[in-house]
């Protein structure tokens, strides 16, 4: 089979987004609008994927620095679409085809760009078109009497009835890269913008008797650009839509479609409920019958079987075993690894800390650098004081320990199997197994104590 080039045109301004990172480096859906379109060449297969970049090239060079087997080609001047991609040419093989796609358009789905890769892998000069209620600004397509597509007009060179087409280019097209290259090398630039333009190829494959596939693209904003942060925030609409549509398809209940976000990649188990304005982000994995509550995020996390998730709580680089209950307003950090039926309550915070099968952490604390075994109760207040300014340090609390509440865990300490730890102690040196451990200050009553007055003036 021919090898597809995929060339990605990104070299210009986009003064409109009003910004200093350059557009392409704009996200949606939590991803540069270029990461996105690299994805979906990468999702067909590309052989090589080629970006054409110009303002803001090294920036957008190191911010996709991590995208592998990516060539880099600049364009300087942007004199033209036509003059972009013949900047691409040296580096594309003449035996394999070529699409072209825009950095700025970042939501075009792979179904939608496969049929005209196949087409161009027959011959054909394979064309997405959309129709448009308003088509100002775009190319038009022209047909002839029978339909077929015989050239593009861009508007500034349109005649008033041309300008009446309502069928615009898009931009996206895929055709064998030796016939590209043959034509690309005949475009000139007297036309009313003094552009090389890609889409005067289309009447020189008419001359050349190569066949011409148009496909209309089934939804707008698929092929939609991004020019300014409306139509960027138009386009996040429309992409956490689809996200929510398939979380809805995969059996999830949302109680508003429109009140989840999703920034990256969920995986749902069955019958998960999420309640509204609930954010994910990077890789979320749910398994069967989680519940969320409102207004969480969870960023990079696997929630097991059953757990559910209160109110306000922040998840981020945690694993949550089967059973648990976590919040409302919990924070688990990155390296939290809880293990089933494990409790969290309000106002708790934990970072590199392992929580063993049932212990409960019910209220006001921060566990961080931390091993805590299976059935321990850290009571209200606990906090594990891992770091002395320089270093982080361990705390190790055996099964079945009980910590009462308002304590101290001065690292590196370690509560033995069982222990208990009398509420308000500051605990920094190991306590054995079994014992109870009180640091209390004794108690001192003083009788019959006089209050200090205010002086009277
Ligand atoms: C182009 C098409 C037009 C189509 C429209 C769809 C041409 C001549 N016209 O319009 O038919 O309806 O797209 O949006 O092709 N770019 C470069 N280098 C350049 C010029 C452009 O990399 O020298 C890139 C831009 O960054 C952008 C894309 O190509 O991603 C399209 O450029 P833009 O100026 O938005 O489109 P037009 O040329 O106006
Ligand atoms: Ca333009």
């Amino acid at each position: 089979m021919q090898q597809l080039s995929v060339v990605i045109l990104a070299a210009g301004k986009g003064k409109r987004m009003v910004s200093d990172l350059p557009k392409v480096l704009h996200s949606v859906g939590g991803k540069p609008l270029l990461a996105q379109v690299l994805a979906t060449a990468g999702g067909l297969k590309a052989a090589m994927r080629v970006v054409v970049y110009g303002h803001g090239g090294d920036q957008v060079k190191t911010a996709l620095a991590d995208e592998p087997g990516v060539a880099w080609v600049e364009q300087s001047e942007q004199l033209g679409t036509g003059h972009a991609v013949a900047q691409a040419l040296p580096v594309l093989d003449d035996a394999g085809v070529t699409l072209v796609l825009y950095g700025d358009v970042p939501l075009t789905r792979q179904e939608t760009l496969q049929p005209l890769v196949d087409q161009a892998r027959q011959g054909r000069l394979a064309l997405l078109t959309v129709k448009l209620a308003d088509p100002s600004g775009y190319g038009r397509i022209v047909r002839n009497e029978l339909g077929q597509v015989c050239r593009i007009v861009e508007e500034k060179d349109a005649t008033s009835a041309e300008r009446e087409l309502k069928e615009v280019n898009t931009g996206i097209l895929a055709v064998s890269t030796a016939k590209l290259r043959g034509w690309v090398a005949e475009l000139n630039n007297v036309n009313a913008q003094g552009e090389y333009y890609l889409t005067d190829i289309v009447a020189l494959a008419v001359r050349d008797g190569v066949l011409i596939e148009a496909f209309i693209a089934p939804e707008a904003a698929e092929v939609q650009g991004v020019n300014d942060r409306r139509q960027l925030a138009e386009l996040e609409r429309f992409y956490q839509r689809r996200q929510a549509e398939r979380l809805l398809d995969h059996g999830a209940t949302l109680l508003d479609p429109a009140r989840v976000d999703v920034r990256g990649e969920v995986t749902t188990g069955k019958d998960v409920v999420i309640d509204v304005n609930v954010i994910f982000e990077g890789a979320v994995q749910l398994g069967d019958r989680v519940k969320i509550g409102p207004f969480c995020v969870l960023k990079d996390a696997v929630i097991g079987d059953d757990v559910e998730i209160f109110s306000h709580s922040r998840i981020e680089g945690a694993a949550v075993g089967s059973g648990s209950q976590i919040g409302p307003f919990a924070r688990l950090r990155p390296g939290s690894q809880l293990a089933a039926g494990v409790h969290i309550g309000n106002f708790v915070e934990t970072k590199k800390t392992i929580i063993g099968p049932g212990s409960k952490v019910n209220h006001l604390s921060y566990l961080g650098d931390a091993a805590i075994g299976a059935g321990v109760n850290v009571g209200a207040g606990t906090i594990t004081c891992n770091y002395d300014g320089a270093n982080k340090h361990q705390t190790v609390i055996d099964d079945g320990a009980f910590i009462g509440s308002n304590s101290s865990l001065v690292a590196p300490v370690r509560i033995g199997k069982g222990a208990t730890v009398g509420a308000g102690s500051a605990v920094g040196r190991d306590v054995p197994d079994g014992s109870l451990c009180l640091t209390r200050a004794p108690r001192k009553d003083v009788s019959h104590w006089d209050r200090p007055v205010k002086p009277k003036t």
